[in-house]
């Protein structure tokens, strides 16, 4: 490891692993502890491409008797509107293909964004109730857009936004497009937990992996804190924040 104990211009805690595999083992290595500590208590991981190696790690966990993930209340963070877990191109979709599915989880723990909804706002203010009914969460292990989203928090949204339905931006619906060979429709909205929920949490772990995410994880970490990068906000969680990047995400940073 380059560095585990170094700090940002800013003051934010980031540990510079040596490689994409090193930062899914110690991010793997804080939920597991995180776990162990706090039965009964609320967690939220992220989906995308970054907590991949992550999951993997979890799953080998699980699998092996080492991690009862069943000891907490797993909740997750975000997903497309009107999309179920049967449709491919959901997150839960993903998450249930990379995670779920292979670590046999499912049941009462296990939290599903309420995106199929008849009344998504009163569902989406449900959700947070939920969560704010186990004490908020224990942990949050969040990943970073191209344009500074957290969870589908985009940029515009405050501080001390809830868990709602929101707007997605053209860049968020085409990093996601990517995602798949046949050029699926990503829709213009999405519901995901708040900042406000993501900011309250005891722990915060902000991985971010690759050369492409090195320039949003600069404005995000040692630029101004602002709506304009979500990712900012992180900012003001001060100690309960550890930032884990690879060398390449971490090359804009004035570190010391
Ligand atoms: C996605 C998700 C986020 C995720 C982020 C980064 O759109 N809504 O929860 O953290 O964008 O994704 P990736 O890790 O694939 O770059």
């Amino acid at each position: 490891m380059l560095g585990s104990d170094l700090k940002t211009s800013t003051g934010v805690r980031v540990v510079v692993a040596d490689d994409y595999a090193q930062m899914s083992r110690l991010a793997a290595d804080i939920v597991t502890e995180v776990i162990a500590g706090n039965p009964g208590k609320a967690i939220t991981l992220p989906t995308g491409g970054t907590p991949r190696g992550m999951y993997e790690v979890l799953t080998e966990r699980i699998n092996d008797g080492s991690l009862d993930f069943y000891s907490v209340e797993f909740f997750c963070m975000d997903d497309y509107l009107g999309k179920s877990i049967d449709d491919d191109t959901s997150l839960t979709a993903w998450l249930n293909g990379a995670f779920l599915k292979p670590a046999n989880l499912s049941g009462p723990t296990i939290h599903f964004v309420p995106t199929m909804a008849d009344d998504p706002d009163a569902a989406a203010q449900r959700y947070d109730a939920q969560i704010q009914g186990l004490g908020g969460f224990e942990l949050a292990v969040l990943g970073i857009g191209n344009n500074g989203h957290i969870g589908f928090n985009e940029p515009g949204s405050p501080i001390d936004a809830e868990t709602r339905v929101v707007d997605l931006t053209i860049e968020s619906r085409d990093q996601n497009a990517a995602y798949y060979e046949d050029g699926s429709q990503i829709p213009d909205k999405a519901m995901t937990v708040g900042v406000k929920r993501f900011l309250e949490a005891r722990r915060i772990v902000l991985i971010v992996s690759g050369a492409g995410k090195a320039e949003i994880v600069a404005k995000a970490l040692e630029g101004p804190i602002s709506s304009d990068v979500p990712g900012s906000y992180l900012q003001t969680a001060k100690d309960r924040l550890t930032v884990i990047l690879d060398e390449a995400a971490a090359a804009n940073l004035t570190l010391s």
